[in-house]
Protein backbone atom coordinates (compact mmCIF):
# COMPACT_ATOMS: atom_id res chain seq x y z
CA UNK A 1 0.00 0.00 0.00
CA UNK A 2 2.55 2.33 0.83
CA UNK A 3 4.63 1.46 -2.17
CA UNK A 4 1.87 2.06 -4.14
CA UNK A 5 1.49 5.74 -2.41
CA UNK A 6 5.25 6.49 -2.95
CA UNK A 7 5.10 5.45 -6.78
CA UNK A 8 1.94 7.60 -7.77
CA UNK A 9 3.58 10.32 -6.01
CA UNK A 10 6.71 9.93 -8.49
CA UNK A 11 4.64 9.04 -11.37
CA UNK A 12 3.19 12.67 -9.93
CA UNK A 13 6.19 14.46 -10.02
CA UNK A 14 7.32 13.16 -12.99
CA UNK A 15 4.50 14.37 -15.10
CA UNK A 16 4.43 17.37 -13.68
CA UNK A 17 7.91 17.90 -14.50
CA UNK A 18 7.11 16.49 -17.96
CA UNK A 19 3.79 18.84 -18.38
CA UNK A 20 6.32 21.97 -17.76
CA UNK A 21 9.58 20.87 -20.26
CA UNK A 22 9.11 23.60 -23.17
CA UNK A 23 9.49 21.13 -25.44
CA UNK A 24 5.80 19.51 -24.86
CA UNK A 25 4.28 22.74 -24.20
CA UNK A 26 2.93 22.94 -27.68
CA UNK A 27 -0.76 22.00 -28.60
CA UNK A 28 -1.70 19.32 -30.94
CA UNK A 29 -5.07 19.16 -30.29
CA UNK A 30 -8.21 21.92 -31.46
CA UNK A 31 -11.48 21.95 -30.13
CA UNK A 32 -13.54 22.59 -33.30
CA UNK A 33 -17.47 23.27 -33.20
CA UNK A 34 -19.43 20.40 -34.72
CA UNK A 35 -21.64 23.75 -36.60
CA UNK A 36 -18.57 23.94 -38.99
CA UNK A 37 -19.28 20.66 -41.07
CA UNK A 38 -22.86 21.50 -41.63
CA UNK A 39 -25.79 19.07 -40.88
CA UNK A 40 -25.96 15.53 -40.58
CA UNK A 41 -27.74 13.94 -43.74
CA UNK A 42 -29.34 10.74 -43.20
CA UNK A 43 -28.99 8.53 -47.29
CA UNK A 44 -30.72 5.60 -48.27
CA UNK A 45 -28.75 2.94 -50.78
CA UNK A 46 -29.93 0.53 -52.06
CA UNK A 47 -28.23 -2.14 -54.68
CA UNK A 48 -27.33 -5.20 -55.60
CA UNK A 49 -24.26 -7.52 -54.28
CA UNK A 50 -22.87 -10.47 -55.84
CA UNK A 51 -20.79 -13.16 -54.61
CA UNK A 52 -19.24 -15.42 -57.04
CA UNK A 53 -17.67 -18.65 -55.90
CA UNK A 54 -17.07 -20.63 -59.07
CA UNK A 55 -16.44 -19.89 -62.61
CA UNK A 56 -13.63 -18.33 -64.25
CA UNK A 57 -13.95 -14.96 -62.79
CA UNK A 58 -14.88 -15.78 -59.13
CA UNK A 59 -15.21 -12.69 -57.20
CA UNK A 60 -15.01 -14.47 -53.60
CA UNK A 61 -12.22 -16.86 -52.72
CA UNK A 62 -11.62 -19.48 -50.08
CA UNK A 63 -8.24 -18.28 -48.71
CA UNK A 64 -7.74 -20.15 -45.53
CA UNK A 65 -9.67 -22.59 -43.34
CA UNK A 66 -8.41 -24.49 -40.21
CA UNK A 67 -7.97 -28.86 -40.54
CA UNK A 68 -11.12 -29.34 -38.83
CA UNK A 69 -13.13 -27.44 -41.15
CA UNK A 70 -14.46 -30.02 -43.13
CA UNK A 71 -15.90 -31.29 -40.28
CA UNK A 72 -18.66 -28.32 -39.48
CA UNK A 73 -21.41 -28.25 -41.38
CA UNK A 74 -20.99 -24.51 -41.46
CA UNK A 75 -17.57 -24.84 -42.65
CA UNK A 76 -16.84 -22.83 -39.30
CA UNK A 77 -13.14 -21.34 -39.79
CA UNK A 78 -13.06 -20.69 -43.12
CA UNK A 79 -11.63 -17.30 -44.44
CA UNK A 80 -12.82 -15.89 -47.93
CA UNK A 81 -11.58 -12.51 -49.64
CA UNK A 82 -14.23 -10.77 -51.96
CA UNK A 83 -14.04 -8.17 -54.24
CA UNK A 84 -18.20 -8.74 -55.26
CA UNK A 85 -19.91 -6.40 -57.43
CA UNK A 86 -22.55 -4.18 -56.38
CA UNK A 87 -25.12 -3.54 -59.17
CA UNK A 88 -28.18 -1.09 -59.16
CA UNK A 89 -30.67 -4.17 -60.42
CA UNK A 90 -30.45 -7.59 -59.91
CA UNK A 91 -29.25 -8.56 -62.82
CA UNK A 92 -25.17 -9.14 -63.10
CA UNK A 93 -24.97 -6.97 -66.04
CA UNK A 94 -26.98 -4.08 -65.06
CA UNK A 95 -25.22 -1.06 -63.96
CA UNK A 96 -22.42 -1.33 -61.84
CA UNK A 97 -22.10 0.95 -58.59
CA UNK A 98 -19.03 -0.31 -56.59
CA UNK A 99 -17.40 -3.16 -55.03
CA UNK A 100 -17.83 -4.81 -51.98
CA UNK A 101 -13.60 -5.61 -50.96
CA UNK A 102 -12.83 -7.60 -47.68
CA UNK A 103 -13.20 -10.67 -46.37
CA UNK A 104 -16.23 -13.03 -44.33
CA UNK A 105 -15.05 -15.57 -42.15
CA UNK A 106 -17.63 -18.71 -40.63
CA UNK A 107 -17.36 -17.78 -37.36
CA UNK A 108 -20.39 -20.25 -35.57
CA UNK A 109 -19.63 -23.71 -34.39
CA UNK A 110 -23.26 -24.71 -34.80
CA UNK A 111 -24.78 -22.41 -36.98
CA UNK A 112 -24.42 -20.13 -40.11
CA UNK A 113 -23.13 -16.92 -38.87
CA UNK A 114 -20.61 -15.15 -41.02
CA UNK A 115 -18.07 -12.43 -39.40
CA UNK A 116 -18.07 -9.64 -42.17
CA UNK A 117 -15.83 -6.98 -42.35
CA UNK A 118 -15.56 -5.16 -45.71
CA UNK A 119 -15.68 -2.09 -47.16
CA UNK A 120 -18.45 -0.69 -49.83
CA UNK A 121 -16.33 0.89 -52.30
CA UNK A 122 -18.34 3.31 -54.76
CA UNK A 123 -18.09 4.06 -57.91
CA UNK A 124 -21.03 5.87 -59.28
CA UNK A 125 -21.90 9.42 -59.60
CA UNK A 126 -21.19 11.77 -56.68
CA UNK A 127 -20.28 8.03 -54.81
CA UNK A 128 -16.99 7.73 -56.74
CA UNK A 129 -14.56 7.27 -54.69
CA UNK A 130 -16.57 7.11 -50.83
CA UNK A 131 -16.25 3.91 -48.95
CA UNK A 132 -18.00 3.12 -46.13
CA UNK A 133 -17.06 0.09 -43.48
CA UNK A 134 -19.55 -3.10 -42.36
CA UNK A 135 -18.32 -4.96 -39.40
CA UNK A 136 -21.15 -7.54 -38.59
CA UNK A 137 -22.45 -10.93 -38.26
CA UNK A 138 -24.33 -11.81 -40.95
CA UNK A 139 -26.46 -15.05 -40.23
CA UNK A 140 -26.98 -16.01 -43.89
CA UNK A 141 -30.04 -18.37 -43.57
CA UNK A 142 -32.32 -15.48 -41.81
CA UNK A 143 -34.57 -13.93 -44.10
CA UNK A 144 -33.30 -10.19 -43.41
CA UNK A 145 -29.91 -9.58 -41.35
CA UNK A 146 -28.75 -6.33 -39.75
CA UNK A 147 -24.67 -5.20 -39.98
CA UNK A 148 -23.54 -2.15 -38.70
CA UNK A 149 -22.10 0.42 -40.56
CA UNK A 150 -19.10 1.65 -38.54
CA UNK A 151 -17.99 4.47 -40.87
CA UNK A 152 -16.88 5.82 -44.21
CA UNK A 153 -14.49 8.26 -46.44
CA UNK A 154 -15.16 10.84 -48.89
CA UNK A 155 -18.93 11.60 -48.63
CA UNK A 156 -19.78 9.23 -46.00
CA UNK A 157 -17.15 10.76 -43.42
CA UNK A 158 -18.26 10.23 -39.79
CA UNK A 159 -20.73 7.95 -41.10
CA UNK A 160 -22.41 5.16 -38.82
CA UNK A 161 -25.72 2.90 -39.56
CA UNK A 162 -26.58 -0.06 -41.01
CA UNK A 163 -27.24 -2.43 -43.67
CA UNK A 164 -30.09 -4.67 -44.33
CA UNK A 165 -29.78 -7.55 -46.36
CA UNK A 166 -31.71 -10.58 -47.83
CA UNK A 167 -31.03 -12.73 -50.60
CA UNK A 168 -32.45 -12.30 -53.92
CA UNK A 169 -31.07 -15.23 -55.59
CA UNK A 170 -28.77 -18.32 -54.36
CA UNK A 171 -27.36 -21.08 -56.47
CA UNK A 172 -25.44 -23.32 -54.28
CA UNK A 173 -24.19 -25.90 -57.28
CA UNK A 174 -22.91 -22.69 -59.26
CA UNK A 175 -21.49 -21.16 -56.52
CA UNK A 176 -23.57 -17.82 -57.03
CA UNK A 177 -25.82 -15.86 -54.41
CA UNK A 178 -27.58 -12.30 -55.12
CA UNK A 179 -28.04 -10.19 -52.09
CA UNK A 180 -30.15 -7.12 -51.78
CA UNK A 181 -29.18 -4.65 -49.84
CA UNK A 182 -30.50 -1.46 -48.25
CA UNK A 183 -28.14 0.48 -46.42
CA UNK A 184 -29.01 3.49 -44.17
CA UNK A 185 -26.69 6.20 -43.21
CA UNK A 186 -26.08 9.25 -41.09
CA UNK A 187 -23.32 10.87 -42.84
CA UNK A 188 -22.47 14.93 -43.25
C1 LIG B 1 -29.50 -10.58 -67.29
O1 LIG B 1 -29.20 -9.81 -68.43
C2 LIG B 1 -28.80 -10.59 -69.54
C3 LIG B 1 -28.34 -9.64 -70.64
O2 LIG B 1 -29.11 -8.49 -70.68
C4 LIG B 1 -29.94 -11.51 -69.96
O3 LIG B 1 -29.54 -12.31 -71.05
C5 LIG B 1 -30.31 -12.39 -68.78
O4 LIG B 1 -31.43 -13.17 -69.09
C6 LIG B 1 -30.62 -11.54 -67.54
N1 LIG B 1 -30.79 -12.43 -66.39
C7 LIG B 1 -31.83 -12.36 -65.58
C8 LIG B 1 -31.85 -13.32 -64.46
O5 LIG B 1 -32.72 -11.54 -65.71
C1 LIG C 1 -14.57 7.55 -60.78
O1 LIG C 1 -13.35 8.16 -60.44
C2 LIG C 1 -12.24 7.63 -61.15
C3 LIG C 1 -10.98 8.23 -60.55
O2 LIG C 1 -11.16 9.56 -60.16
C4 LIG C 1 -12.41 7.91 -62.62
O3 LIG C 1 -11.32 7.40 -63.35
C5 LIG C 1 -13.70 7.26 -63.11
O4 LIG C 1 -13.95 7.57 -64.46
C6 LIG C 1 -14.88 7.71 -62.25
N1 LIG C 1 -16.04 6.92 -62.61
C7 LIG C 1 -17.27 7.43 -62.73
C8 LIG C 1 -18.34 6.48 -63.13
O5 LIG C 1 -17.53 8.60 -62.53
Amino acid sequence: MAKAKTFSLINLILSLLVISLPSNSQEFSTKLSKRKIGREKLTHLHFYFHDVLHGRHPTAVVVAQASTTASYRYKFGEVLIIDDRLTVGPNLSSRVVGRAQGMYASADVSDAGLLMVFNFVFTDGKFNGSTLSVVGRNAVLSAVREMPIIGGSGIFLFARGYARTRTHFLDLGRGYAVEEYDVYVFHY
